[in-house]
C-alpha cells in the first residue's frame, strides 16, 4: 500500500538476478514484500499497463472464505489463514497474463515458496523498502481504512505489535530476496515509478549477475 510514497528526482535502478529466458516474457508476475511495500497499489497499475488481470491474494482469500483477513486471524487463527493462502496461491498461479500480489507473510510458508519456484514463466518481484518506511505507510493506510471499519478493528494483525513486526521483517527479508528474480528498492519511488522500473527490469537484456 503506497499512499505515503512520494516522488523522487532520481529512481534507483532495480537489482536483477539473471532471468531465465522464459522470464523475459513471463506469463504472470508475482509481487512480494512486507506489509506496506506497495504490492496492492503497484499491482493494479502494472496489470493495467500490461492489459493483464490483477489478483490480490488477500482479497481472493476474503472472497473464498466470506471473512476478512482480520476475522480469519481472530476467529480461526493464523494457521487457518495460511492454509487458505496456499490454496488461493495455487489457484492464482494457474492464471496466465496475471499480476498477483501476495500477502506479506506468504513466502514464509514452504509450500508457497515451492509453488512460486516451480510454476514456469512466473516472474517474482520483491518490492523492498526500509522498515521505517513500511511502518509509516501502514500507519497512514490503516488510519484511512479504519474510517470504514468498526472501531477497534485490527486491519493488519501481524503489524499490531511493531516490535514483533520488525523482527518478522528481519526474518522474512532473506526469503523475499531468495525468491525474487527482481529486487526493486521502492523507498523513494512513486507507484508509477515502480511500475516503470519493473517493466524496464523485465525488458533488460543484460541483467546483473
Ligand atoms: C500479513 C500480511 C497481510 C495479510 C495478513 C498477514 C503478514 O497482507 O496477508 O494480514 O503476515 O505479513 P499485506 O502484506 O498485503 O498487508
Amino acid at each position: 500500500m503506497n499512499t505515503a510514497q512520494h516522488a523522487a528526482p532520481t529512481a534507483p535502478m532495480p537489482r536483477l538476478r539473471t532471468l531465465p529466458r522464459t522470464l523475459r516474457t513471463p506469463e504472470r508476475i508475482v509481487l512480494t514484500g512486507f506489509m506496506g511495500s506497495g504490492k496492492s497499489t503497484v499491482g493494479p497499475l502494472l496489470a493495467a499497463q500490461l492489459g493483464w488481470t490483477f489478483i490480490d491474494l488477500d482479497s481472493e482469500i476474503e472472497r473464498r472464505t466470506g471473512l476478512t483477513v482480520a476475522q480469519i486471524f481472530a476467529e480461526k487463527g493464523e494457521a487457518a489463514f495460511r492454509k487458505e493462502e496456499t490454496a488461493a496461491l495455487a489457484t492464482a498461479l494457474g492464471c496466465t497474463h496475471a499480476v498477483i500480489a501476495l500477502g506479506g507473510g506468504a513466502p514464509e510458508t514452504l509450500a508457497n515458496r515451492l509453488l512460486l519456484e516451480q510454476t514456469p514463466a512466473t516472474a517474482v518481484v520483491y518490492l523492498a523498502a526500509p522498515f521505517a518506511t513500511l511502518a509509516q505507510r501502514c500507519a497512514v493506510q490503516d488510519a484511512q481504512d479504519a474510517q470504514a471499519a468498526s472501531p477497534g478493528t485490527i486491519l493488519r494483525p501481524n503489524f499490531a505489535d511493531p516490535i514483533a513486526a520488525e523482527s518478522s521483517f528481519a526474518a522474512r527479508q532473506p526469503l523475499y530476496r531468495r525468491l525474487a528474480h527482481i529486487i526493486l528498492e521502492t523507498g523513494t519511488l512513486t507507484p508509477e515509478g515502480s511500475v516503470a522500473a519493473v517493466l524496464a527490469a523485465l525488458a533488460a537484456k543484460a541483467p546483473r549477475a
